[in-house]
């Protein structure tokens, strides 16, 4: 990696994160640092005491954080994993995704984040990582030079978030659909079968079904019918995710129009219907991932698995939304029950080829959109 001038005569120093000394500071950033646009409303996360709880549960992993002396001017987490590439079917890369990147508001624009970056491109250099990618809102112009204009990414992928208010009144589930827990095993076939040619499909997929925070995964088809055999059926995975978000940075109206609807929900149950989420306190949320439908009336039996997912959350004490992520072309979205005024096309991600000299004929930046994408619910 090549340093400025500038940069070598500074003291930063890029190292791995150490629990024992950096956590608190790590925290403290996390709390404090001003993510995107000062007049755009912002999700702001709480790792509930462990930074490491986006990337742990990935294969490899590792957080870097920039000091200068006792000062902690920033951090970057990176995570590693082998999955599908698109194009040919069945072809699999090395991807490094970079997230959680940070620099404390003061000490901006003097190079600290484009130094995380390449100290965490280094590090997926040395474990043979052909593609880095990372996520960024659409808004976010400080991201998005830094990876677009500094580090040579390009914008590549622009997945679309559906979120649906979990409510306080159980969901009414159609008696003419049956929904069946999977076994792990039974779900690692079907993802297997339908869905390892998608964009991104992690080659660990087992791992993730296996994971603790994998509740589980559904299948839905008409009621009599075995969803083995049927050729109408939909499947979803649901994720427990280990963190809680809050939004902040609503413009007043908004905020002010929320609290009355909130106050009015509370003293006439007429506005419960409206179900206005509390989103302006931390609260958890379940994501759904891997949704597949199969058969021109899947429509209902995903309708049904996302009402069942619902009801598992509202059994929760503090669980406020569910969400899912889906490639920004994918028919799936419509099936899938979403508030509009809550959800957001609004991320891009930007890929990075890292293969130097070793090209092949395959060149992924370069290939048009598959409509689905995997989205894999370890690196929301
Ligand atoms: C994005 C962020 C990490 C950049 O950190 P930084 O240390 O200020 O970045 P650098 O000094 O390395 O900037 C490198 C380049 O990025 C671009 N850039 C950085 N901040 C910018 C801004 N506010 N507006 C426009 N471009 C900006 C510029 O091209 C800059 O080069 P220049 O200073 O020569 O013009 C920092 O603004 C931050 O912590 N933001 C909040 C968290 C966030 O949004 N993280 C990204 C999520 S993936």
């Amino acid at each position: 990696m090549s340093l400025t001038k500038e940069e070598e005569r500074d003291c930063v120093r890029i190292r791995p994160y150490d629990k024992e000394t950096d956590l608190e500071k790590v925290l403290d950033l996390e709390r404090n640092c001003e993510v995107g646009s000062k007049k755009r409303p912002i999700l702001v996360i709480d790792s509930m005491g462990d930074p490491l709880c986006r990337i742990r549960n990935s294969p490899l992993f590792l957080m870097m954080v920039a000091e200068s002396g006792n000062d902690l001017l920033g951090v970057v987490c990176g995570s590693i994993k082998i999955a599908t590439t698109g194009g040919s079917s069945g072809s699999q890369a090395k991807l490094g995704y970079i997230l959680g990147l940070r620099v404390p508001t003061r000490h901006r624009r003097r190079g600290i984040g484009r130094r995380l970056v390449l100290a965490m491109e280094h590090w997926f250099c040395l474990n043979q990582v052909d593609y880095a990618y990372m996520a960024t809102e659409r808004n976010n112009e400080a991201s998005i030079n830094l990876f677009t204009y500094k580090l040579g990414y390009t914008k590549f992928r622009t997945p679309t978030i559906l979120v649906n208010p979990v409510g306080n009144k159980p969901g009414r589930i159609d008696p003419n659909v049956a929904i069946t827990k999977l076994e792990i095993s039974q779900a690692e076939s079907l993802y297997k079968r339908h869905m390892s040619s998608l964009e991104f499909f992690p080659q660990d997929i087992d791992q993730v079904l296996s994971n603790k925070l994998s509740l589980g995964t559904w299948v839905a088809c008409r009621r009599g019918e075995s969803w083995s055999e049927a050729s109408n059926w939909a499947m979803i995975s649901v994720w427990n995710c280990p963190y809680r978000i809050r939004v902040a940075r609503l413009p007043i109206v908004c905020l002010f129009r929320a609290k009355i609807l909130r106050h009015l929900e509370r003293l006439s149950p007429c506005f419960k219907r409206i179900g206005i989420p509390n989103i302006f306190s931390f609260f958890r949320f379940y994501i759904i991932y891997g949704g597949h439908v199969e058969g021109p009336e899947a429509a209902r039996f995903m309708r049904a698995l996302c009402v069942h997912a619902r009801n598992m959350a509202m059994k929760q004490e503090g669980y406020t939304l569910i969400l899912a992520e889906v490639g920004g072309e994918d028919g799936i979205r419509y099936c899938i029950p979403h508030r509009r005024d809550l959800s957001f096309s609004s991320d891009i991600w930007c890929i990075k080829d890292l293969k130097e000299g070793k090209k092949e004929s395959f060149d992924w930046n370069s290939f048009p959109p598959c409509t689905s994408i995997f989205l894999d619910p370890r690196e929301f």
